[in-house]
């Protein structure tokens, strides 16, 4: 997919990454946004439900997963261009660079977002909260705040 077009003082680099750490998907989030330009900057925690879906074996880790009430998932923003050093973010504020945002557009585009975890079922965990594309790739899972029990 073509990159959007550069605004005026937004700096490229044609220098390619250095190390690989060679990420695997360990599954998927279903959301209702569709389209990049429908997902909320921010989602709230009382939001519309979405669906992270782990691949087998991955649900084994599962394990245990019910005793938190928000969960922090670590997703790779697939659709995001990873070759920007300064951008002008469409919220205003003036030119900044990516390490000084929240945005999608890093070299390594690894998004943190904190979900409230309505449920678990099998190789599923029904969240509320994400802002992510449906179909993005899953890399992570950690517990958030301290368990109930
Ligand atoms: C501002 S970021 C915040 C993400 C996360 N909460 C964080 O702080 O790392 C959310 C935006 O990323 C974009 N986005 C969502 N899923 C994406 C994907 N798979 N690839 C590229 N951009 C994505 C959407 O424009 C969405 O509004």
């Amino acid at each position: 997919m073509p990159h959007k077009a550069l605004k005026p003082g937004e700096i490229t680099t044609d220098v390619p990454l250095g190390q690989d750490a060679t990420l695997g998907f360990i599954g998927h989030v279903e959301t209702p946004w569709k389209r990049l330009q429908d997902c909320p900057k921010r989602a709230p925690l009382d939001g519309p439900d979405s669906t992270v879906v782990l691949t087998p074996p991955w649900d084994r880790a599962l394990e245990g997963i019910e005793r938190f009430d928000h969960l922090d998932l670590f997703l790779w923003f697939h659709r995001a261009r990873r070759d920007l050093l300064v951008i002008d973010p469409s919220h205003g504020g003036g030119l900044r660079g990516v390490f000084a945002l929240r945005s999608p557009v890093r070299p390594n585009p690894v998004a943190v977002t904190t979900v409230a975890l309505v449920a678990r079922q099998g190789n599923r965990l029904i969240v509320r909260g994400l802002e992510a594309l449906d179909g993005t790739p899953l890399i992570d899972i950690k517990p958030g705040r301290c368990p109930n029990a």
